[in-house]
């Protein structure tokens, strides 16, 4: 008889039903998606902002922020999720806060994007957590560090994904395999995976599971703003452009403006600058302003296609 629960050792360390993690995304990974992504038996993860729809200010009104969400996730599932640790150098104001309401609220699972930090390792470490590494830019020198280190999974994240891009612009399909060679712990690929084909060609790559954020934000239970679901479902790679060094966006106007300035004077650190004063993803991802803000996705856009639960969206990539 055919079982219907395969585990491997993504499942087995995060005890889900699916080797699927619900990647972290700043304004976009609030209680709902959380605890929907938990239901739908995959590991839901807390980005920065989540349940806010302006910004806030002062480290206690984040962690508080964060306590109130974890508080939502509980209630709308019985099952476990994570949240994401931004790696800071000390005194680590931020990163420590969201450590300590983290293991207050009795958090068991810790996406820490950063180098591999042995010191914030041991932290969680030593409150019984489970590392899921993710380095901007992975690489076989900070995946074998992270295992070092003690951290449980490595996301190999390639240059197809959304969000802040790798630095060295090498691609899933090549990332996957390097870092599955390079460590004996187990590896989440991330970038670019919206359909089961690419779920298919992850595992035969060598990976234990998928990290997933742009298909997630059109899900029916994202806080994206419904304008900017129907702009992404809509969208077409040939529209989308570089405006800095490290993202990717829609090219509205102001958008356009930037990738054409990075074009001509390679100036990605400015660009940057403009639009985290402009808010980040905020305004043209979380309010809808989507002649505004950035709106990043990975390069798989055109494969986005429609908007529905996450429990479809999740069955849909991981059934097989
Ligand atoms: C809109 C958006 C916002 C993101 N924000 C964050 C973030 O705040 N922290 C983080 O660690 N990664 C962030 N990411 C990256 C994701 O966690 C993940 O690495 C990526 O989405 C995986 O690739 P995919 O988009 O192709 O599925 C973001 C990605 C997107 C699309």
């Amino acid at each position: 008889m055919k079982s219907d629960i395969v585990t491997n050792r993504i499942t087995d360390i995060l005890e889900t039903k699916y080797p699927f993690v619900q990647a972290p995304m700043n304004w976009l990974t609030d209680a709902n998606l959380v605890a929907a992504v938990a239901n739908a038996g995959g590991l839901g993860i807390f980005g920065p902002n989540p349940g806010l729809t302006n910004m806030i200010h002062g480290i206690e009104n984040h962690i508080e922020q964060m306590r109130q969400q974890i508080r939502q996730a509980r209630k709308l599932t019985n099952k476990e999720f994570g949240i994401n640790i931004l790696v800071e150098d000390e005194p680590a104001i931020h990163m420590n806060g969201m450590l300590k309401v983290a293991f207050e609220e009795d958090i068991h699972y810790f996406a820490v994007v950063g180098e591999p930090n042995q010191n914030v390792y041991h932290k969680i470490k030593e409150h019984g957590g489970i590392i899921i590494a993710r380095p901007l830019t992975p690489t076989v020198q900070n995946a074998q560090l992270a295992e070092k280190f003690g951290a449980d999974i490595f996301v190999a994240t390639g240059y197809d994904e959304g969000g802040i891009l790798p630095q060295n612009g090498q691609g899933t399909f090549t990332v996957v395999p390097m870092i599955v060679d390079a460590v004996n712990i187990p590896v989440l690929a991330a970038g670019g995976i919206n359909d089961r084909r690419a779920v298919k060609a992850a595992m035969n790559l060598g990976a234990a599971g998928v990290y997933v954020g742009s298909r997630l934000l059109v899900a029916n239970e994202a806080p994206t703003a419904s304008s900017t679901k129907e702009k992404i479902i809509n969208g077409h790679f040939s529209d989308m452009g570089l405006v800095s060094h490290d993202q990717r966006s829609l090219l509205n106007k102001p958008m356009q403006t930037l990738a054409t300035n990075y074009q001509l004077y390679n100036d990605g650190i400015k660009n940057d600058e403009i639009i985290s004063k402009a808010g980040g993803l905020l305004p043209g991802m979380r309010l809808g302003k989507i002649d505004t803000g950035i709106i990043s996705t990975n390069t798989g856009i055109d494969l986005i296609k429609e908007q529905t639960s996450v429990q479809q969206i999740i069955k849909e990539l991981m059934e097989d």
